[in-house]
C-alpha cells in the first residue's frame, strides 16, 4: 500500500550498475535528439541553490524547459529555509506545490533531510560531500570520447573533496580503476574508500601524481578550494599543499599518449590547471560542460517520466 517512493537522485553509491546505465542511455537519446515529444510537459520542478552556480543553474533549467517542464529557481536566501526554517517542512511544503526539487547544498544532512520528508523526486545538484550529477556528464563524455569505461584507468590529482568522492562512488559502480593523487591532510574519507572497496572497486590512494597519472586514459582535477571549504580560512594553507597536483603539461606526459583530461569548472588557471592543457586538445572539458544537461535529462526522465 501507499504511494511509490519518489525517485530520489541523491548519490551514485545508491544505485546499481544498470540503473545509472538506464539514466546515462536516456539522456543520451535525448542529445541524438531521439526525444521529440514533451515528457516533462505539465511539471514543475524547483531549484534551490544554497551555493552560487553557472552550469547546474543553466544547464537544469535549460533541461526541464527542453524537455516540456518548467522551472522555479530560488536561491536559499531568499527562502525561509535560509532563515531556519527547516529541511523537513519545506519538503512537506514544496511537495504540495511541484513535482521535483534539485537542491545545491553545503551540508548533505539538509539534502537527506529533504529528501526523507519529500512526496516528490530530490536531485543532488552538489553538496559538500558529493556531485553526482556531474560524475553522470563525466562518465558520458569519457565513454563519448574513449569507449566503455569499465576497465579504464582515470586519475585523480588535487584536493580529495566532494568531486572526488562522487568519482569514487562511480569507480565502484561503473567498474573503471580510480587512482587518486592527495595531499595526505585532503585524502578523501577512509569510509568511503573502504566502502568502494568492498564493492570490487579498484581505488590507489598515493600522493605521488605522477604516480597516479601514470599511463592514465583520463586526467581529471578540481578547484584547491570549494565552495564549502571557503569559510575555513585556510585558503594560503590549501594553495600550499596543492601546488604539487597541479594539472600541467609535465603532468600529462605520464599519462596514455591518447589520454584526455577533464575538469568540472570553475577552473582556477594556473592553480589547479594550466592554461596550456585546459586549451590543448587533449581537454574534453566544454563538452563534459555540455554534457550536464545531457546527463541531467537522463535523470530527470527516470525521475519524473517514468522513463
Ligand atoms: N560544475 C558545476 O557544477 O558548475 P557550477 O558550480 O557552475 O554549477
Ligand atoms: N569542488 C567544487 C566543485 C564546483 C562545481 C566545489 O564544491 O566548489
Amino acid at each position: 500500500g501507499g504511494p511509490p517512493a519518489p525517485r530520489h537522485f541523491l548519490e551514485i553509491m545508491d544505485f546499481d550498475a544498470a540503473s545509472l546505465r538506464h539514466m546515462l542511455d536516456l539522456g543520451s537519446r535525448t542529445k541524438r535528439g531521439e526525444v521529440t515529444d514533451r515528457p516533462l510537459a505539465g511539471k514543475t520542478v524547483a531549484l534551490i541553490f544554497e551555493k552560487p552556480s553557472t552550469r547546474t543553474r543553466v544547464s537544469f533549467e535549460v533541461g526541464v524547459r527542453q524537455l516540456g517542464g518548467d522551472v522555479v529557481v530560488l536561491s536559499s536566501k531568499d527562502m525561509q529555509l535560509g532563515r531556519g526554517e527547516t529541511p523537513k517542512d519545506t519538503a512537506r511544503v514544496l511537495s504540495r506545490y511541484v513535482d521535483a526539487v534539485m537542491l545545491r547544498t553545503d551540508d548533505v544532512r539538509k539534502i537527506r533531510e529533504l529528501a526523507e520528508y519529500a512526496t516528490i523526486p530530490v536531485i543532488n545538484g552538489l553538496t559538500d560531500v558529493s556531485h553526482p550529477c556531474q560524475i553522470m556528464a563525466d562518465v558520458m563524455t569519457f565513454e563519448e570520447h574513449r569507449g566503455p569505461i569499465a576497465g579504464q584507468v582515470v586519475a585523480w590529482t588535487g584536493d580529495g573533496n566532494n568531486v572526488a568522492q562522487s568519482f569514487i562512488q562511480a569507480a565502484a559502480r561503473f567498474g573503471f580503476v580510480l587512482r587518486i593523487a592527495t595531499p595526505p591532510e585532503l585524502a578523501p574519507p577512509a569510509a568511503l574508500v573502504d566502502w568502494a572497496r568492498a564493492q570490487g572497486a579498484k581505488i590507489e590512494l598515493t600522493n605521488d601524481p605522477k604516480a597516479a597519472v601514470a599511463g592514465a586514459r583520463c586526467v581529471v582535477t578540481d578547484a584547491w578550494v570549494s565552495m564549502s571549504d571557503e569559510t575555513e580560512g585556510r585558503a594560503p594553507a590549501r594553495h600550499n599543499l596543492l601546488a604539487p597536483y597541479q594539472l600541467n603539461a609535465e603532468l600529462m606526459k605520464h599519462a596514455a599518449p591518447d589520454a584526455i583530461l577533464m575538469h568540472c569548472l570553475p577552473a582556477h588557471r594556473g592553480e589547479e590547471i594550466t592554461d596550456e592543457v585546459m586549451d590543448g586538445p587533449q581537454s574534453v572539458i566544454f563538452d563534459e560542460a555540455e554534457n550536464r544537461l545531457h546527463a541531467q535529462k537522463g535523470v530527470l526522465l527516470w525521475a519524473l517520466a517514468g522513463g
